[in-house]
């Protein structure tokens, strides 16, 4: 029997219903989210987590904000849809989809003519589009990604970072969807997943998306890379992103770049997987890409467990930029493109 599949984010009867990312692997919950408020502590908590995912819950958190503005008057009503846009905006900076989601619905009341019914009604089917767009995108990813990966070997192995799979997106996934299509076409061997410090969404997430659907998969920790890499048990490393700049720079969770640096060192093809909605073509490169910041507690907690003494200093950076040198290719949608390609290929697709 094949695995069900995972989506993370679901509208049903007038709500969203969130799988909750902060509780597996040990338990599968899911939060029903009611109000714009919860919605937008779901994001920032990282109840929901991962780019695409968050575009899709920020465009169901505008529905939910829409049907809380009380008023019948347009302008009014787009007057308030502002502030819902601004309070979602503030959650998290670096993944540029959440932004992309919000100025797609934006602009969609904008152009609407109607009463404020007919608006909600609008908003609540564009998120909805959002939502399987995304699920399309990534099953498109996962087809050019296994044309671009290594012809040999036959079995592939290859290294992950951070969570890339259905939980981050729509459902399949970015990266973890290229090697979803490998699995499938019986080209993939195993998956390497680094545990991703400091909040483990390779340990967590990745690990317990293999083994739902039976990929074998082998857990390491960060700095085993390149060991692994050394020791000849790495083929290719494919990881998502969460804002690509024009000229390809790229950024994804931290410890992203080191992987990249010792795949090059080790010859090995480093890709992106990503939807056109992650690349930011306003920014020319990837020096302007807002860095998430987070709560030194990730860094110095795991579980209860305070690992270092009173008295030390803390640096917890979320997310870190991959240059696009270090990039073999990135995959997207539209197929898989080298870094200097994305903007000649891809900028007149926007949405
Ligand atoms: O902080 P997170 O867990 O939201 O970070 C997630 C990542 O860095 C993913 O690799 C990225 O968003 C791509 S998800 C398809």
């Amino acid at each position: 029997m094949s695995p069900a599949p995972v989506y993370p984010v679901v509208w049903r009867d007038g709500h969203v219903l969130l799988i909750d990312q902060t509780r597996l692997p040990a338990e599968f919950a899911v939060v029903e989210i009611k109000y714009l408020e919860d919605m937008v502590r779901a994001i920032r908590t990282m109840i929901v987590r991962g780019a695409p995912a968050i575009g899709v819950a920020a465009a169901y958190g505008m529905v939910l904000g829409a049907r809380e503005i009380n008023t019948s008057e347009r302008n009014e009503f787009l007057r308030q849809l502002e502030g819902v846009a601004q309070q979602l905006r503030a959650t998290r900076p670096t993944a540029v989809n959440l932004f992309w989601a919000i100025e797609r619905m934006l602009k969609t009341a904008r152009q609407t003519i109607g009463s404020v019914d007919h608006l909600q009604t609008v908003l609540l089917d564009l998120a909805q589009v959002i939502a399987a767009d995304d699920l399309q995108t990534c099953q498109s990813i996962g087809s050019h990604g296994l044309k671009a990966l290594p012809s040999q070997p036959q079995q592939l192995r290859i290294l992950t970072h951070c969570n890339a799979g259905a939980l981050a997106t729509a459902g399949y996934g970015t990266a973890l969807g290229v090697v979803r299509s490998a699995w499938q076409a019986g080209r993939l061997e195993r998956v390497y997943a680094d545990e991703t410090r400091p909040r483990l969404q390779g340990a967590k997430l990745t690990t317990w998306e293999c083994v739902q659907e039976g990929i074998p998969v082998t857990l390491i920790t960060d700095g085993m890379a390149a060991h692994c890499m050394k020791r000849g048990l790495i083929d290719a490393v494919v990881v998502g992103a969460d804002r690509i700049a024009s000229n390809g720079d790229t950024a994804n969770k931290i410890g992203t770049y080191s992987v990249a640096l010792i795949a090059q060192a080790h010859g090995i093809p480093f890709f992106v997987a990503a939807p056109l909605s992650t690349i930011d073509f306003q920014l020319p490169d990837g020096s302007k890409i807002p860095i998430e910041e987070r709560d030194p507690v990730e860094v110095y907690q795991v579980g209860n467990t305070v690992l270092c003494p009173a008295g030390v200093e803390f640096y917890n950076p979320a997310f870190d930029v991959t240059p696009a040198a270090l990039i073999s290719a990135i995959i997207t949608e539209h197929g898989a493109f080298s870094p200097s390609q994305l903007q000649t290929n891809l900028y007149n697709l926007q949405a």
